[in-house]
């Protein structure tokens, strides 16, 4: 069966999710995640692309406040760790950044990624090994998006020391963390990047970015089209 097109309806709901997406340290609520909703959302991300159709990602489910508390306290060597590599107004602008709410939310996920799964008999890998690695990213970004639909709140956290976590989940050698996700509804969602509000960093034009036929090249006319993507 020929699925039938999106509606206009249908289409601006994707948009929506995509642009009002956000990543939450902050507004956080303590609200439990309905089962059927969590397994929606991992569901999405189970349908994510694939390089060869390997599906190579695993879901840790965290819920235990005990782990979550020693994940916190990783977070809080590694943030510090961050902020000594910032000096002056730099670090004091990071240091009063919130950038994780490990224990705010109720549920946390890790996701790997199986380096060695054999699930699609290497297609795609033969040539690009790391592509097991951004079908994992695929499957984050699904879930993201989903539980933005569904209302909850992502936030990602990189700042960790991953071998620690690694060992703390109990997770085997051959399987990287591509992900730690907070997750849980929330109070609001910002209307833009919280590092964008704080002055961290802003969104850069988008047709800066895109060459037509080669690098480097911008086209004028060409460029006039390219949305922004800020709402
Ligand atoms: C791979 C990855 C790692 C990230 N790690 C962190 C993190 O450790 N702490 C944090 O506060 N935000 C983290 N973020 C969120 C980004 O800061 C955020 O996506 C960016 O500022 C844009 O904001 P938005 O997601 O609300 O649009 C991460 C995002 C990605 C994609």
């Amino acid at each position: 069966m020929n699925a039938p097109p999106f509606s206009e309806e249908e289409k601006r709901g994707v948009y929506r999710a995509i642009y009002e997406r956000r990543d939450i340290r902050s507004q956080f609520l303590p609200k439990p995640i309905p089962p059927a909703v969590l397994a929606r959302i991992l569901d999405a991300a189970h349908h994510a692309p694939s390089v060869g159709f390997m599906q190579p990602w695993d879901f840790i489910v965290i819920e235990d406040t005990r782990i979550r508390r020693a994940i916190h306290e990783n977070f809080e060597r590694a943030n510090q760790r961050a902020s000594d590599l910032y000096k002056g107004a730099r670090r004091d602008s990071y240091d009063r950044m919130k950038l994780a709410g490990i224990l705010d939310a109720p549920m946390n996920l890790c996701i790997t990624c199986d380096r060695e799964r054999n699930t699609g008999h290497g297609l795609g890998r033969q040539t690009d090994p790391a592509t097991d690695l951004y079908s994992t990213v695929c499957a984050v970004q699904n879930l993201w998006l989903a539980a933005r639909a569904e209302a909850l709140g992502v936030g990602w956290v990189s700042i960790l020391d991953l071998a620690e976590l690694k060992t703390l989940l109990e997770i085997p050698d051959r399987h990287t963390v591509v992900a730690y996700l907070c997750v849980g509804y929330v109070s609001e969602f910002r209307p833009a990047p919280e590092l964008e509000e704080n002055g961290w960093e802003r969104r850069q034009s988008l047709s800066a970015l895109v060459h037509f036929d080669r690098w480097g090249a911008h086209d004028e006319q060409r460029s006039m089209g390219l949305a922004t993507g800020d709402v």
